[in-house]
């Protein structure tokens, strides 16, 4: 057992510091792509429902695991019931896989930095992909990205990071204001606020609830035991429920704020909606050209999700780290060294499937087949994310028992919605969770015929 594992500082820090896990790329950039290619508000919709049943549920349940055992994800379970820590592990591997191709975004955002002063030409569309298929400079930009992911990591997390938290987080949230100001009243931005709010019900098929189930994971940092890493630096009188309340409601809202700083600009410059993970590249330059002061307003911009990126994958790199040094018992610089270059080394290839590499695809058991950047995100966010909070919610309501789970969060919390979470975390979840599981593989689909 580790010694000396401290606590957060403050209340607020720990909020910042869970919130800046959370609110990242995942935030910024994927969810407006994910509700512009799943029918807009359709997809707001279905993200907002299961972002109350399953996202307050899984936050507390992590947390509450975390701070009861007061260990790494793999030593928690393992320490609440010998065998279980496998849990845990599937999280360390979805966190290993995901920080591969999110350290090669990571690297795009940087570029985006400097690309904003030199000037991205005309054809924004064309200098987004023209950059990410070429084989040498994206790659050089994810070894940065990645490296200052291992330095911080390096040095230990908590005063640096809660504090650059508390400061980065406020930040990025008043720049964010200002892009969807000036994103909503462009001319003919009414439409695409029309798109993102207005839920056509038709339009809410079983992709879009995957994607969106999906997307509640990624987003929250959830089924992969980041929140129990950050729980199990929690005082004991910390009130868990207002916590998995609070965490929840700032990342949604963040999220949803990214999509009307980015939405609406797409309909007035007469981008598609569904353009996939170029969304943020290709509109927000075009959206930032067109505002006075625009230039610095981008690198300003692209400088703030780089700081949300890397506050996120500090967190994706700490829970494989802290298995190297528990589970073989490594120091904390060769546990960075050796999982920072594998992490390297996988994201070279999901960054040459952007272009070199883009006919190699791997075959999947849904049928399709994709290129290793897409093939690293299917997995973890549709698969291993779901599957872990699958895992711990199971755990939770029959392995190591509600009354006991119950017992640790009310040490600091008057837990009015224990009624409420006991329904969900033992039925409602695990049922949700295995239903779009199955759906997902395929399963439903050739069982049922549907
Ligand atoms: N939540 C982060 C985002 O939205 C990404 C992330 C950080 C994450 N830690 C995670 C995703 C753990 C899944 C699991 O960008």
């Amino acid at each position: 057992m580790e010694q000396n594992r401290g606590n957060w500082s403050s209340r607020f820090g720990f909020i910042m510091a869970a919130v800046g896990s959370a609110v990242g790329l995942g935030n910024l950039w994927k969810f407006p792509y994910l509700a512009g290619e799943n029918g807009g508000g359709a997809f707001v919709l279905v993200y907002i429902v299961l972002i109350i049943i399953l996202g307050f549920t899984l936050m507390l349940a992590e947390m509450t695991v975390g701070r009861h055992s007061n260990s790494d994800a793999y030593g928690a379970y393992n320490k609440i019931k010998k065998g279980f820590g496998f849990i845990g592990g599937f999280g360390i591997l979805s966190g290993f896989l995901i920080l591969s191709y999110y350290s090669v975004v990571g690297g795009w955002v940087m570029k985006y930095i400097t690309a904003s002063f030199s000037g991205i030409g005309a054809d924004k569309s064309e200098y987004f992909s023209s950059f990410i298929s070429s084989p040498v400079e994206p790659i050089v930009y994810h070894l940065i990205f990645m490296g200052l992911t291992a330095v911080i990591v390096i040095r230990g997390i908590s005063g640096g990071i809660e504090k650059a938290s508390k400061l980065l987080m406020p930040a990025l949230f008043v720049l964010l204001l200002l892009t969807v100001i000036r994103s909503v009243t462009l001319d003919g931005a009414m439409e695409g606020i029309r798109y993102f709010m207005n839920p056509d019900f038709s339009e809410i098929t079983l992709k879009v609830v995957i994607a969106a189930l999906g997307q509640v994971f990624f987003s929250l940092s959830l089924g992969m035991g980041i929140m129990v890493t950050y729980g199990s630096y929690l005082r004991k009188d910390e009130d868990l429920e207002k916590d998995a309340f609070l965490i929840p409601s700032l990342d949604s809202l963040v999220a949803i704020i990214s999509g009307f700083a980015i939405l609406p600009a797409v309909f007035a410059f007469g981008f598609a909606p569904t353009e996939g993970p170029g969304l943020m590249f290709i509109t927000l330059p075009a959206v930032f050209e067109s505002m006075p002061l625009g230039t610095l307003f981008a690198a300003l911009f692209f400088l703030l999700v780089f700081f949300a990126a890397l506050s996120s994958s500090i967190s994706l790199m700490e829970v494989t780290v802290a298995f190297g040094i528990d589970q073989f018992k490594w120091t904390r610089k060769k546990s960075v060294l050796f999982f920072t270059t594998l992490m390297f080394l996988i994201g070279i290839g999901a960054s040459l499937s952007m272009g070199a590499w883009s006919d190699f695809l791997i075959p999947w058991i849904d049928g399709n087949a994709y290129g290793i950047f897409d093939f690293l995100d299917v997995l973890t966010s549709y698969y291993l994310l779901p599957l872990g909070g699958l895992f711990g919610a199971i755990f939770i309501g029959y392995i190591w028992g509600v009354p006991n789970a119950v017992k640790e969060i009310k040490t600091g919390s008057k837990f009015r919605t224990e009624k409420l979470w006991t329904i969900l975390i033992k039925y409602v979840v695990p049922a949700l969770v295995f239903i779009i599981l199955l759906s997902t593989t395929g399963v439903l689909e050739r069982v049922f015929n549907l």
